[in-house]
């Protein structure tokens, strides 16, 4: 392999071997010398403990000066004899000086030892860096293909969601259909026990909706298919309207479900069917983790052009350390959670892609044991608001 290094003069690239530059004519060795002896000055200036000499700059040049034959190992042990003998601490002589001391290799020789020896060791550092680079590009190119695959297995999963859901949504419709029929006595009259039943499997159906829907709506949005139908909605509506289908399973859990909002809070800019359901998704996430007894407050405030909305909760918090998890899909603390609260670990998920896609960020405050508080922001309409809504609506 020919190897290469740069010429410390003009910096064009020369064989490592060469004596002078071709382009420039430099003696490399010269050049190298005074390179070195400006390094020196620097060092020197830098600091007591920097080196006195070029020949500090290499290592064991004892070994080397022997292997290169400018001297003789015995020469060598000598030398290093002496040099054990002279005086200690800084005033005491390197083994190349001791050589030259004793007769036993020229300055010159010894410039030129050292120069070489400089010029190997920039050689190696180059092709150290040059294999480095290397690596880098081997290892980001792995990379690349790595983030390409999963954005394909990411793909893959979006429509193996989208398509299984949308078959199980077909025997649901079924399903419902019948047993609203059933329900309301159309298919003959019921006892009371049937009629309890069918109440009990309406509650399931209704679950087994929304997860479905959950669903869709995710894969929907991993394809990035996250249509805003923005138009002002007046959040305290929304917000009654979560409160109202909410209600029922505070109730059932025993949890105090209120509100803060005013009268006056102006309308915001959204799409009002997501905006509910990040709502619902929201509060029924503080209903769930909140154990009986605990409150839920949904309230919302408005500050100059926005209004902060905001889902707190007096329940079990969640640690510091598992706070950027609960908004990947399918996450949810704690495995056994899933027997415990129920649900798919998709609301949040979609909560904030939702968010997002309304141009604002989701964010949570919360603490192990001490409950939590989901919060994100909407652009009130008026104020220049409008503009954005006829341009995108
Ligand atoms: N208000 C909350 N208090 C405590 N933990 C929460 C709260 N909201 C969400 N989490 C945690 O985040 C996880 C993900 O929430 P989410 O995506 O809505 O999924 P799911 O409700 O289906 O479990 C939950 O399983 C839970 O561990
Ligand atoms: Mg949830």
């Amino acid at each position: 392999m020919s190897r290469s290094v740069n010429c410390p003069n003009c910096l064009a690239a020369i064989p490592a071997d060469a004596a002078a530059c071709p382009t420039c004519g430099a003696d490399i060795q010269l050049m190298l010398l005074v390179a070195d002896g400006r390094l020196l000055d620097q060092m020197r200036a830098h600091g007591a403990q920097a080196p006195v000499s070029a020949e500090q700059l290499v290592p064991r040049l004892g070994d080397y000066l022997v292997e290169q034959g400018y001297v003789t190992t015995e020469q060598l042990q000598t030398a290093l004899a002496a040099q054990a003998r002279s005086p200690g601490g800084s005033a005491r002589r390197l083994i190349g000086q001791t050589l030259v001391a004793l007769g036993f290799i020229a300055p010159a020789s010894l410039d030129e030892a050292i120069a070489r020896q400089l010029l190997a060791l920039q050689t190696a550092l180059l092709e150290a860096n040059h294999t480095l680079e290397q690596r880098v590009a081997e290892r980001t190119a792995e990379l690349e293909s790595a983030l390409a695959r999963l954005t394909e297995i990411n793909q893959l999963k979006a429509n193996f969601v989208a398509n299984i859901s949308h078959e199980l949504r077909t025997p649901l419709t079924h399903i419902k259909g019948y047993s609203a029929l059933l329900a309301d006595a159309t298919l003959g009259p019921l006892t009371g026990q049937q009629q309890e039943a069918l109440t009990i499997t309406a509650t399931a159906i209704g679950r087994l909706e929304s997860l479905i829907n959950d669903l869709i709506s995710y894969a929907a949005a991993s394809r990035g298919e996250l249509n805003l139908n923005l138009r002002p909605v007046s959040l305290a509506m929304v917000a009654l309207q979560v409160l109202q289908h909410s209600q029922a399973k505070a109730n059932r859990q025993q949890v105090h479900l209120s509100h803060t909002l005013t009268p006056d809070l102006p309308p915001v800019i959204a799409d009002e069917e997501k905006l509910y359901w990040t709502l619902l998704q929201l509060t029924d996430n503080a209903i769930k983790f909140t154990p009986s007894g605990g409150r839920v407050v949904i309230g919302a405030v408005a500050e100059a052009d926005i209004v902060h909305i905001t889902v707190q909760d007096s329940g079990i918090g969640i640690p510091a350390a598992n706070l950027d998890g609960i908004f990947e899909p399918f996450q949810q603390l704690d495995s056994s959670s899933t027997r415990r609260y129920g649900g798919t670990g998709l609301g949040l998920a979609l909560v904030q892609r939702i968010v997002e896609a309304h141009g604002s960020r989701i964010e949570v405050a919360t603490a192990e044991g001490q409950g939590s508080l989901f919060s994100f922001s909407l652009p009130c309409y008026g104020a220049g608001a409008e503009l954005r809504v006829s341009a995108r609506g």
